[in-house]
């Protein structure tokens, strides 16, 4: 085992010879479908490091899309993962019963919001969540219209990729999809789709939604749920003014439906609280976890009361889902996310939103800096006035901090997204500002930007 520094370095080219034959390998028989910004290939990683067979070492702001919240291979997550290997790796929650999926349901009823008795369903990702959500949206109401709105992301499958509406090429070939679902507009005022300024809109999305969709397209008596990601995450890390999710909540009490709050990449305590909705004080009826909930093992939960969760044998299940692994991989995880690290995640959080702020202020080309405890967003753009796009610019600067030993991920158009495990302390946080910053300058240069401060 490899001896891990706790700040990167980088000691050849990138990638290296062990590298770059990996990834030879990779292009014959590796589905085409992947999006890789730049070629990283991972050994070994501990914490906030990740290690690639040449022997670079990386600080992973990244953490393999918000999972590993408790960083990579967490001694304590390691040794549940081997403990319970000894013991017994599978039987199948939807036939038998074991006493790790009951442990991580306990936790996970304990942990989400919402008052009474909590039931689980466990799946393997973040798509078999929603589907789960989808279908017990529709058990419980009867009903067959969703709500969603544009810029979500909820998965691939095709319940969860109607509900989708990220990126077109992600639909692309794949129509017809689940039929009865309808986007609006998220509430963020930023790059309000009408035009409006912040808090000043007459046109604002949840009127939006309640007068134009509900009015027009989608009869309120028909709609199951309304699905929402509390911050949007392949969006483009959109953080919402806190009255559009308390709207969201008023419209479902209003016409009976349920609001389900993805809380696949926001949640257990990404933004310094177990669920991001806690942020805009709503509780959801039902709630989507999967990402940081296992350490990086895969496991989903679709949460809800058990007045709501009450469906027929039969209903739902999956061989896979909640399984001893997964499961004993996250009763230790949400054992280790608790309020000194989510304390953590909101401190960090807050340094580095106040360092990017501080560039913002340098460089017109950064059109926005937000978010919640460790899930930040930097937009890019031609400048600040006229908001135009710069995704060639964000793509540089994700390239360049690469190079630099610093591992980011982009999401929307345009945005880079900060998404580090929550265990980061503030050396790794103030190296990363540096390093951001240095990779912008050298970005700008290349892509031939002039007036900034070189
Ligand atoms: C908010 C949200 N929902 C759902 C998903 C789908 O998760 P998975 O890729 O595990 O299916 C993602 C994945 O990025 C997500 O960010």
């Amino acid at each position: 085992m490899s001896e891990f520094p706790t700040l990167p370095s980088i000691v050849t080219e990138l990638p290296g010879p062990k590298a770059k034959k990996l990834i030879q390998r990779d292009a014959k028989h590796v589905s085409t479908s992947y999006t890789r910004g730049y070629p990283l290939v991972a050994e070994e990683a501990r914490g906030a490091i990740v290690k690639d067979p040449d022997g670079n070492f990386f600080l992973d702001f990244a953490a393999g899309i918000a999972v590993v919240s408790t960083g990579h291979c967490h001694p304590a997550v390691v040794a549940a993962i081997k403990g319970q290997a000894d013991r017994l790796i599978h039987i199948s929650g939807t036939d038998f019963y074991y006493t790790a999926q009951v442990e991580a349901a306990e936790r996970v009823a304990r942990h989400v919001p919402g008052k009474g008795t909590k039931r689980v369903f466990f799946g393997n990702s973040g798509a078999e969540a929603i589907e789960c959500a989808i279908k017990l949206a529709k058990y419980y109401t009867g009903r067959k219209r969703f709500i969603a709105f544009y810029g979500a992301f909820h998965g691939r499958t095709t319940g969860a990729l109607a509900l989708t509406a990220s990126k077109a090429a992600q639909k692309e070939r794949f129509f017809p999809l689940m039929d009865g679902v309808h986007h609006a507009p998220y509430g963020y005022c930023y790059r309000c789709p009408y035009g409006q300024t912040y808090g000043k809109c007459r046109f604002e999305c949840v009127g939006f939604l309640e007068d134009t969709i509900l009015r027009t397209v989608a009869p309120a008596s028909e709609v199951a749920a309304i699905f929402v990601e509390p911050i949007q995450g392949e969006g483009g890390y959109v953080v919402p003014p806190p009255e559009f999710i308390q709207g969201l909540r008023k419209i479902c009490d209003k016409h009976g439906m349920l609001l389900v709050a993805d809380e696949v990449q926001s949640g257990i305590g990404r933004t310094g609280k177990f669920c991001a909705m806690e942020h805009f004080g709503v509780t959801a009826d039902i709630t989507c976890l999967a990402k940081g909930i296992a350490s990086g093992l895969p496991l989903s939960a679709c949460v809800a009361s058990d007045a709501i969760m009450d469906w027929k044998p039969g209903s739902h299940a999956s061989t896979f889902g909640g399984n001893p692994l997964a499961t004993a991989a996250a009763e230790v995880t949400m054992r280790l996310v608790d309020e000194s690290l989510m304390a953590n995640a909101a401190s960090q959080g807050e340094f580095i939103l106040a360092g990017l702020r501080e560039m913002m202020g340098k460089y017109d080309v950064i059109g926005d800096v937000r978010g919640k405890g460790l899930m930040i967003g930097v937009e890019f753009v031609r400048d600040r006035v006229g908001k135009e796009r710069l995704p060639e610019l964000r793509d540089e600067v994700e390239v360049e901090c690469f190079r630099n030993g610093v591992l980011l991920l982009g999401a929307g158009p345009n945005t880079l997204r900060i998404c580090p495990p929550l265990i980061i302390n503030r050396e790794q946080a103030k190296f990363f500002l540096g390093v951001f910053e240095k990779s912008l300058k050298s970005a700008l240069k290349r892509m031939g930007f002039k007036g900034f401060p070189f």
